[in-house]
């Protein structure tokens, strides 16, 4: 049975990218930084490399006879050491070490609108990262998710449901009119197993069949949540210096200041069909009693 090779397969994404490809009985080998957390449902079904980006000649090794490498690899914000220059970096050199190791093909998760957008470089690092993807010899498709939700590990709609149960206020930035079209993870990996499967040159958003503004958004939550939130708008010079005392107060960072423009120009809406079929709503519905119970943590989770 051929080996295909998933990046973060212990961590969110790539999660579930690794499960629906063990779901049709291929074999998965994982790039993480670390071995499995403890009873991680995934860790005794994976082999394990590492996602390290210095030794080039030990990602070849660990992706040689792969058949497709599924990359979810990014960084959420520049932190510490680490920017978005050197991310595009890492991925280029992931790419032409798949290239070398003679993988046949690589599904490639970006994001909504990766342009090389003047403000937002987050948006321009993926955009150059799919750039450098078109310029490996290497079959490749390009899977572009909005929002994702649910699943386990998932962090920012965990987090926004958790404000909601603390809070006796919650601060809508701007005008809350907005738009988002939130996609379930299992959708996202269900499109990238079957775009692996292709040897089309391809670029689709990953998007979900429902759009919301944010303040709706936000109020479905609450209702799903059962929790009684009052909402007041508030312009952004407002609402930074709140995201970041609470963030003071839990050692995280919340929300980055271009993560909320970039939400507020929409860039979490596409204008194509959408691809994924579960409905925000829906899944909300089973869902919301459950999500925002303990905070997820950033820095914890991916910086420590
Ligand atoms: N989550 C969303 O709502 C969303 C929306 C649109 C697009 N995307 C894109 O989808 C992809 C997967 O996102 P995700 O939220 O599922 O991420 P994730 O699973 O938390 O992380 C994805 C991969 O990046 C690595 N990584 C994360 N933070 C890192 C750091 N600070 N330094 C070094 N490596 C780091 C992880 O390594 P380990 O496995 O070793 O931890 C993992 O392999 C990303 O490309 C992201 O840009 C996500």
């Amino acid at each position: 049975v051929p080996i295909d090779v998933v990046t973060g397969a212990f961590s969110y994404t790539g999660s579930y990218i690794a499960q629906a490809l063990l779901d049709e009985a291929r074999n998965v080998r994982t790039l993480s930084r670390t071995p499995a957390p403890p009873g991680h449902p995934l860790a005794d079904r994976m082999s394990r490399g590492n996602l390290q980006f210095s030794d080039r000649r030990g990602l070849v090794e660990d992706l040689r006879g792969a058949e497709v490498l599924f990359n979810t690899y990014w960084i959420r914000f520049p932190h510490r050491n680490s920017t978005f220059e050197e991310a595009v970096q890492n991925s280029r050199t992931l790419f032409e070490a798949a290239q070398e190791a003679g993988v046949r093909r690589i599904v490639h998760v970006s994001v909504t609108h990766a342009t090389d957008h003047p403000e937002y470089p987050y948006l321009r690092g993926k955009a150059e990262v799919e750039r450098a993807l078109a310029n490996v010899d290497i079959s490749s498709a390009v899977v572009r998710p909005s929002l994702i939700f649910g699943g386990r590990q998932e962090i920012l709609i965990n987090n926004l449901t958790w404000l909601l149960r603390r809070m006796p206020v919650f601060v809508i930035p701007g005008d809350g009119t907005y738009r988002l079209q939130p996609v379930a993870v299992q959708d996202v990996a269900r499109l990238a197993v079957r775009l692996g499967k292709s040897d089309e040159r391809i670029v689709v958003d990953a998007v979900g069949p429902e759009i919301y503004t944010f303040e709706e958004f936000m109020r479905l939550l609450n209702r799903n949540a059962g929790t009684h939130t009052l909402f007041v708008r508030a312009p952004l010079s407002v609402v930074l210096p709140l995201t970041r005392i609470l963030g003071r107060a839990l050692r995280d960072v919340l929300v980055t200041e271009n993560e909320l423009r970039e939400m507020i120009d929409e860039v979490m809406l596409s204008d194509a069909e959408p691809t994924g079929e579960v409905a925000f709503s829906e899944w909300l519905s089973r869902q919301g009693h459950a999500i925002g119970r303990r905070y997820a943590h950033e820095l914890h989770r991916n910086w420590a």
